[in-house]
């Protein structure tokens, strides 16, 4: 098991986001966290990766309790997030916002941009170009290399497909399957339910700061509750078709 999430609870103030989530993943996988608005998708992905911290609850990481070590160390450690909205560096050229990825971790840094430069030869033939003029695919393309930059053992991404066109979407999740196939272990929130439970090993659904389902994707993909909530209701019209035999609770 490379990350394992036992029972956190992360508070904002108050309000509790996370109820006690628990999770695993292992070395190879790419698993899948989906849910609605407000779940905790993000803030789940945020306290991995030493953004917040949590109120309870253990995270361990390739072997070691890393539940109150500083973010820097945990990138040091292995645990890449490119973060909802991308954050990149607007001023920043393509490069420098690629730099600033390995500053955890400067041993990295070459063979970083050669394998970064490799997976998005556009982000190669725009490198000198001002991150904030990039469109939005190429952002998160910039976004996802300077997460790899840091050569991660596992890779957060916090919907990833967020505001782009379908052709683009589909190349965000051909590049995450590449990047896992070269040995990444991948952590992947979306909205986009259904393509990203077409690619993950497993999934887990997030409802109010719970897990309310753990499984396969392919099994979750077939799951009747999981289609009528997640995706687009796939099932209603079958059911429809099928003569109107829908019983609600
Ligand atoms: N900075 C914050 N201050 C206060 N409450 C917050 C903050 N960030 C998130 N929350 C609350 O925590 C809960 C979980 O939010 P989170 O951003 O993790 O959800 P999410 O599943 O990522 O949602 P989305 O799909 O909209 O990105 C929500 O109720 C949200 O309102
Ligand atoms: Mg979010």
């Amino acid at each position: 098991m490379l990350l394992e999430v036992n029972d956190i609870q992360v508070h904002y103030g108050k309000i509790a986001a996370l109820k006690g989530v628990s999770l695993r993943v292992d070395a190879g996988e790419i698993v899948a966290l989906i849910g609605a608005n407000g779940a905790g998708k993000t803030t789940t992905l945020k306290t991995i990766s030493g953004l917040r911290p949590l109120t309870s609850g253990r995270i361990h990481f390739d072997g070691n309790d890393i539940s109150r070590m500083p973010g820097h160390l945990r990138v040091v450690a292995g645990i890449g997030q490119a973060p909802e909205g991308r954050g990149i560096f607007p001023g920043m050229s393509v490069q420098e916002n690629l730099l600033m990825g390995s500053y955890a971790k400067k041993g990295a840094r070459d063979s970083g941009l050669v394998e970064v430069y490799e997976l998005f030869p556009r982000l190669a033939e725009r490198r000198s170009q001002a991150g904030g003029t990039m469109s939005g695919g190429e952002q998160q393309m910039l976004a996802i290399g300077r997460a790899l930059m840091a050569q991660p053992k596992v890779l957060l991404l916090d919907e990833p497909s967020m505001g782009l066109a379908p052709i683009l979407v589909a190349q965000i999740f051909t590049i995450i399957s590449e990047i896992n196939r070269r040995g990444t272990t991948v952590l992947l929130v979306e909205q986009n339910a259904s393509q990203a439970l077409q690619l993950a090993d497993r999934a887990y659904v997030l409802e109010t700061g719970r897990v309310v389902k753990s499984a396969p994707a392919s099994e979750l993909l077939t799951d009747p509750e999981v289609q009528a909530a997640y995706l687009g209701g796939d099932l209603d019209t079958e059911m429809q078709m099928d003569g109107d035999r829908r019983i609600r609770p």
